[in-house]
């Protein structure tokens, strides 16, 4: 029986991770932590399989809200949350487009909600087996990999995120030799946080969201290991710069 937990489950990636998922593993029990607001899509289970929705209310309630889910070590944690427009704002293309307010949401949504995730459930990941956390961040929030500029909320926001993965990666080695923490680049995805953005595209780049879970899981999730921990992987598998 695989245990895994996966974050974000409502969105566009999300789900198509779900639906790869539960078509890769025969008996799976997924625990999805969602806000209360949202509903999870339905998806067809075999009677081996198991999704458990929790509501997730508070960013530092993760922990709470969990603890029925710690009986047993998890393989697997997938956090797919994140943001790039809301209310008709979205990425700055000069410093006098930048706001308190978009900065600040921004990096709710892209750091401190999956430092939550680590922070929560890095102790709940297997320690005698193999265990993968993999966290969807960006390629633009790589400082090295910089050539356009513009975009500074979501960018910064995704390289403290890379920063936290980085740390946090550092400091589990202590706890659990058999962890791998990553972050990820999906690529160019078909999904609402995109959509604005989908016209500036080549289509032969822009994937659907089951072509980038599926690249997810074959060229990151499945084939990383401990002394991968604290990198940032692109959806081919090639590393991405810091
Ligand atoms: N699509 C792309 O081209 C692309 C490219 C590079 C990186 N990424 C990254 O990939 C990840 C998934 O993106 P996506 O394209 O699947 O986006 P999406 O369809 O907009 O899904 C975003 C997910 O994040 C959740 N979320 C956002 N704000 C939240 C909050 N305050 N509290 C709890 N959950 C929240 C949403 O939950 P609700 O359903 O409750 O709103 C949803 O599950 C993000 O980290 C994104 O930055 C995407």
């Amino acid at each position: 029986m695989a245990r895994i937990l996966l974050f974000g489950g409502t969105g566009g990636i999300g789900q198509a991770l779900m639906a790869a998922l539960v078509a890769h593993y025969p008996n799976v029990h997924v625990v999805a932590p969602i806000r209360p607001t949202a509903t999870l899509p339905p998806v067809t289970l075999s009677n081996t399989q198991t999704i458990r929705t929790i509501h997730w209310d508070s960013p530092d309630a993760l922990g709470d809200c969990l603890a029925p889910e710690a009986t047993a070590p998890f393989d697997m944690c997938l956090c797919a949350i994140g943001g790039l427009h809301q209310n008709g704002q979205g990425p700055e293309k000069k410093l006098a487009h930048i706001t308190p307010e978009y900065f600040q949401w921004a990096t709710h949504c892209n750091t401190v909600l999956p430092a939550m995730v680590i922070k929560h459930c890095a102790h709940l990941m297997a320690k005698q087996t193999p265990s993968v956390m993999g966290i969807l961040s960006a390629r633009v929030g790589s400082i090295g990999d910089n050539q356009l500029g513009g975009w500074y909320s979501y960018r910064a926001a995704k390289a403290a995120l890379n920063m936290i993965i980085k740390s946090a990666a550092i400091e589990m080695k202590r706890y659990n030799k058999n962890l791998s923490i990553v972050g990820i680049h999906p690529g160019t995805v078909a999904t609402a946080l995109s959509a604005p953005f989908q016209s500036h595209v080549k289509p032969e780049t822009l994937f659907t969201p089951q072509q980038s879970a599926t690249y997810i899981l074959n060229n990151i999730v499945h084939s990383v290991g401990p002394e991968q921990s604290g990198q940032v992987f692109a959806w081919d598998g090639q590393r991405v710069p810091e």
